[in-house]
C-alpha cells in the first residue's frame, strides 16, 4: 500500500485531527496533575494516552511541536481548524498555556513515561504570569536530563502602533527599568561592603529585562532617553545595558547571550566604586593626576569582577566590558593594551552605547545636555576610528535623529513628543509625534500625527521639524507622556 506523506501523518490522520488529539491528550494530563499525584493510576493512564499520540507523530514526523500563534495552535506547522465539538477544549488548553507563558512545545525525541510525567507536572506547577517561566522550564529539563522536551515563550505580537502597546508592557517595562537600577545599586554595595549578591535574581532580571526589549523596545528606549531622573550613575548603567541589548537584538545575537550582553553593560562601570568620590563627582574641569586616576576605572573594574566569584561564566563578559569600554576600536584609548588585541563584539557594542548615554545627560556643571542629532553626528565622524562602523550604523538607526521621547518644534509652531521612529532609515527625520495642547495652566495629550505625511494638492509634507526643546523649560515631564 502506498502511504502518503503529506497531509496525512501519523496513523493516516490529518494533522488538524491529530493536533486537536495531542491538545485534548496533553490537557487531559495537564488538568489531571492538578487532581492527582504521580503514582495515581489516572495518571499513568492519561499519561498512556498522551504518549500513543506522541511518539508516532515523533517516529514520522521527525518532531512533533504546537505552537499558538495569535490565538490559533499551529500543530507541526500547520494551523488546527477548530472544530465546534473541541472548541471549548482548545480554547481551555489556550488559556492554560496562556497563563504560564509558554507559547511553544515540542518533542524532538519519543519520549518515556517518567520524563513525560516530569515534564507536565513541571508545567502545571508554574506560577502564573511569569514572562520568563519558559527559562525556568528549560533549565530543569536540562537538569533532570530531559532532552526530548523544548519550550518557548508565548510570542506577543506588537501591533503596528508603539501608540497601542499596551499599558501592561509598559508598566512591566518600567518595573524592569527601575529593579535595574536598584539591582546596580545592590551590586554597588555589595563591592563596597563585600557582602556576597544574589547572582540569580540578578540574572533572573537580566532576563526579564531583555524579554521587556524585545517585546517593546519603544518604552525601555524611551525610559532611557529620558534625561530628568536623579541618581545619574545608576541610571547611566541601565541606560549603557538598554542600548546595548537593543543593539544586540538588532544584529540578531540570540537571547540568551542578549542577557549576558546586558549584565556585561550593566556592570561596565563598576571599577568606578573605587574612584573617590571627590573626582567622581567634580563638576569642573579635572586636574591632570584626577584624570589619570579616573582613567583607571576599566582596571578597577576588571579587579572588582574577577574578585567576585559569583558570576561564574559571565565573568569573562563582564571582565572583557571593564575593560574594553574606552579602549576606542583603533586601540588608541584607555587603558592601553600591552598587546595588541581585537576587541570583543560586547565591547564594542557597549562603547557605543556608553559614550552615546555619556553626552546625553546632563553633565556636572554643564546642565544642557548634547542633543541627540550631534552626539550621532560625532559618533559618526569617528566611526572607524573610535567605533565600530557598522554598530554606530545600526545604532543611528535605533536611536533616529530624534529619539523616542525628543521634544520637537514643528514649522507650524506645534509642539510635540516624538513616539516612534519609522523603519526606515531615510525617514528618520520623520518620526510620528504625539502633539501637545496647552490649557488650563499645563501640557496635554493630543492627537498623534505622522510627519510623513504629504499634504495632497502641493505634494510637501505636512508639518516638519524645527528643532528639538528642552522640556524643562516648558515644565515638561516627557515620561508622562510616553509611558
Ligand atoms: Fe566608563
Ligand atoms: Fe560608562
Amino acid at each position: 500500500m502506498i502511504q502518503e506523506k503529506t497531509p496525512s501523518i501519523g496513523r493516516g490522520l490529518l494533522p488538524t485531527e491529530l493536533g486537536t488529539e495531542f491538545v485534548s491528550a496533553f490537557y487531559r494530563l495537564l488538568r489531571g496533575t492538578t487532581l492527582y499525584n504521580r503514582k495515581n493510576l489516572v495518571i499513568d493512564r492519561l499519561t498512556e494516552e498522551c504518549l500513543q499520540v506522541i511518539n508516532p507523530v515523533v517516529k514520522s514526523e521527525g518532531h512533533l511541536s504546537l505552537k499558538i500563534v495569535r490565538d490559533n495552535f499551529f500543530f507541526n506547522n500547520v494551523m488546527i481548524q477548530v472544530k465546534v465539538d473541541q472548541y471549548s477544549i482548545l480554547k481551555g488548553f489556550l488559556q492554560e498555556m496562556k497563563n504560564r507563558w509558554i507559547g511553544e512545545l515540542e518533542f524532538t525525541e519519543e519520549i518515556e513515561e517518567e520524563k513525560l510525567k516530569d515534564f507536565v507536572y513541571l508545567l502545571s506547577a508554574l506560577e502564573e504570569n511569569n514572562e520568563s517561566n519558559y527559562l525556568y522550564v528549560m533549565r530543569q529539563l536540562e537538569h533532570k536530563g530531559i532532552e526530548a522536551v523544548n519550550v518557548g515563550k508565548l510570542e506577543v505580537f506588537k501591533d503596528e502602533e508603539v501608540y497601542v502597546s499596551s499599558a501592561d508592557q509598559k508598566q512591566y517595562s518600567k518595573e524592569v527599568y527601575f529593579e535595574s537600577i536598584s539591582l546596580v545599586k545592590d551590586v554597588v554595595e555589595s563591592v563596597k561592603h563585600q557582602k556576597l549578591l544574589n547572582v540569580r535574581k540578578a540574572k533572573r532580571l537580566m532576563q526579564n529585562a531583555v524579554n521587556a526589549l524585545v517585546q517593546d523596545e519603544s518604552t525601555l528606549l524611551g525610559l532611557a532617553n529620558i534625561k530628568n531622573y536623579d541618581e545619574a550613575i545608576f541610571n547611566h548603567s541601565v541606560n549603557v545595558s538598554i542600548y546595548a541589548i537593543a543593539i544586540g537584538q538588532r544584529i540578531g545575537i540570540p537571547k540568551k547571550y542578549l542577557s549576558h550582553l546586558g549584565m556585561a553593560a550593566l556592570f561596565h562601570d563598576i571599577g568606578k566604586t573605587k574612584i573617590p568620590k571627590e573626582i567622581l563627582n567634580k563638576t569642573g574641569k579635572l586636574l591632570p593626576e584626577e584624570l589619570a586616576m579616573m582613567r583607571l576605572h576599566p582596571i578597577f573594574g576588571v579587579e572588582t569582577v574577577m574578585a567576585m566569584k559569583e558570576w561564574g561564566e559571565l565573568s569573562s563578559r563582564m571582565i572583557d566590558a571593564a575593560f574594553e569600554h574606552h579602549l576606542k576600536y583603533d586601540l588608541t584609548g584607555y587603558p592601553k593594551p600591552t598587546q595588541k588585541r581585537r576587541l570583543t563584539l560586547f565591547g564594542r557594542i557597549i562603547a557605543v552605547a556608553d559614550f552615546y548615554d555619556t553626552l546625553v545627560r546632563p553633565r556636572g556643571g554643564n546642565r544642557f545636555p548634547y542633543v541627540s542629532e550631534k552626539i550621532l553626528g560625532i559618533m559618526l565622524q569617528r566611526s572607524g576610528k573610535d567605533f565600530d562602523p557598522a554598530l554606530v550604523k545600526v545604532f543611528i538607526n535605533m536611536i533616529g535623529v530624534f529619539p523616542l521621547g525628543t521634544l520637537v518644534l514643528l514649522n507650524n509652531n506645534e509642539i510635540g513628543i516624538v513616539i516612534q521612529i519609522q523603519e526606515d532609515t531615510e525617514l528618520l527625520d520623520r518620526p510620528k509625534v504625539i502633539l501637545l495642547y496647552y490649557s488650563d495652566g499645563e501640557y496635554h495629550k493630543g492627537e498623534m500625527v505622522d510627519l510623513r505625511e504629504v499634504d495632497e494638492p502641493t505634494g510637501e509634507f505636512k508639518r516638519n521639524i524645527v528643532r528639538t526643546l528642552d522640556p524643562n523649560q516648558y515644565h515638561i515631564n516627557v515620561s508622562e507622556f510616553i509611558i
